[in-house]
């Protein structure tokens, strides 16, 4: 059964490529290379043994598109991961994200729709939900307005899915809504790389933690929570990529419930800031040099999820620990740094 993995070299593509592979899928990446390297894909044959077929192609060239899909008739499923990222940048470039982020969607539905049937499992965030008014946060929470395009091209993109699922019942999609991915394989093989300055907290503690950073500058700890940092559901980035693997098998088996569908993906437990660098501290036997500075635009108090969905109904959890996952991004920086 192939399987394609759009942005399959990425972060959490490579670690859904892997447990993809355990499975027994084929599985063919497309990725452009902007935000990840080939070197990749020997980190994944290194781990499985298996090296997945790779194509270099810009999913904005809907040519190219058509062409790979004529190419890959027995594709059975994709899983949807190619898309910019970066909050920051997303409010800086507009343009760049919702053409890379909706256009290579569009292009991967119109071709999904000239098959029999097929199936999708979409990367969305939590950060549909903004700042919920119940914690945990369950699906039916309601979508806020996003506070970036980086996140309104996550609200856009489920819309634009679920529309298109309306019309055509030969397209089965699960868009799945993860909270905080960190850590790393625990074989070292693969991990998450940022380029340049890291936004988010976990690689900018481990490079601290190396020493590549001077200081970790934690964003406000005046917030309305026990120790008055951000909490956040931080998830083991291999429990991720397992819960992928449920949702496509999922609609394989016909186990949906209809063809549109969505799950929060995440622990359940919500962690602050603070409890973020003791655990890590811990962990790595090492403190970490910080400091309090002004608040960071755009962040949400506390985001953490409510799986009861995810556990009973796609009848996934995450088994993983923070420790756990603190732990294997500590080994994966050291690692790489070597
Ligand atoms: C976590 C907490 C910061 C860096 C983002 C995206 C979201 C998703 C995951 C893609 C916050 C604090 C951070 C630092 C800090 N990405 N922090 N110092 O913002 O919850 O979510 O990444 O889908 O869409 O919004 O994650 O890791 O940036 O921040 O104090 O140097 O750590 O204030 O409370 P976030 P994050």
């Amino acid at each position: 059964m192939k399987i394609l993995v759009t942005g399959g070299l990425g972060f959490i593509g490579s670690h859904v490529v892997v447990e993809l592979q355990n499975e027994g899928f084929e599985v063919v990446i497309i990725d452009n290379l902007s935000n990840s390297s080939e070197d990749v894909l020997k980190g994944i044959t290194a781990i499985t043994g298996k090296q997945p077929l790779f194509e270099k192609l810009d999913l904005r060239d809907k040519p190219l598109v058509v062409d790979f899909f004529k190419k890959h008739h027995d594709i059975l499923g994709v899983i949807h991961f190619a898309a910019s990222k970066a909050v920051g940048e997303s409010v800086d470039l507009p343009l760049l994200y919702y053409e890379n982020n909706l256009n290579t969607l569009i292009y991967i539905l119109q071709e999904l729709q000239k098959k029999e049937a097929s199936n999708i499992i979409f990367s969305s965030s939590c950060t549909v939900y903004g700042q919920a008014d119940v914690l945990p946060i369950t699906e039916s929470a309601p979508i806020k307005p996003a506070e970036s395009p980086y996140g309104n091209t996550k609200q856009i993109g489920e819309e634009i899915i679920k529309d298109t699922c309306k019309v055509s019942s030969n397209i089965n999609a699960i868009a799945l809504r993860y909270f905080n991915p960190i850590g790393a394989h625990e074989s070292v093989k693969i991990g998450e790389l940022p380029i340049g300055t890291p936004q988010n907290l976990i690689p900018f503690i481990t490079q601290t933690g190396m020493g590549l950073r001077e200081q970790l500058s934690v964003f406000g700890d005046d917030y309305p929570t026990e120790d008055g940092t951000c909490i956040r559901d931080y998830i083991h980035v291999v429990d991720l990529a397992k819960a992928h693997v449920a949702a496509l098998k999922r609609l394989i088996n016909g186990d949906n419930s209809g063809n549109y569908e969505v799950f929060n993906i995440g622990t359940g437990k919500g962690s602050s800031v603070i409890e973020v660098i003791n655990a890590f501290e811990e962990v790595s036997g090492q403190k970490l040099n910080y400091k309090i500075v002004d608040k960071r635009a755009g962040d949400v108090i506390a985001a953490f999820a409510d799986t009861t969905k995810a556990n009973n109904v796609l009848g996934w959890k995450s088994e993983l620990s923070l420790k756990d996952a603190l732990l294997s991004a500590w080994k994966w920086e050291q690692e790489i740094r070597k």
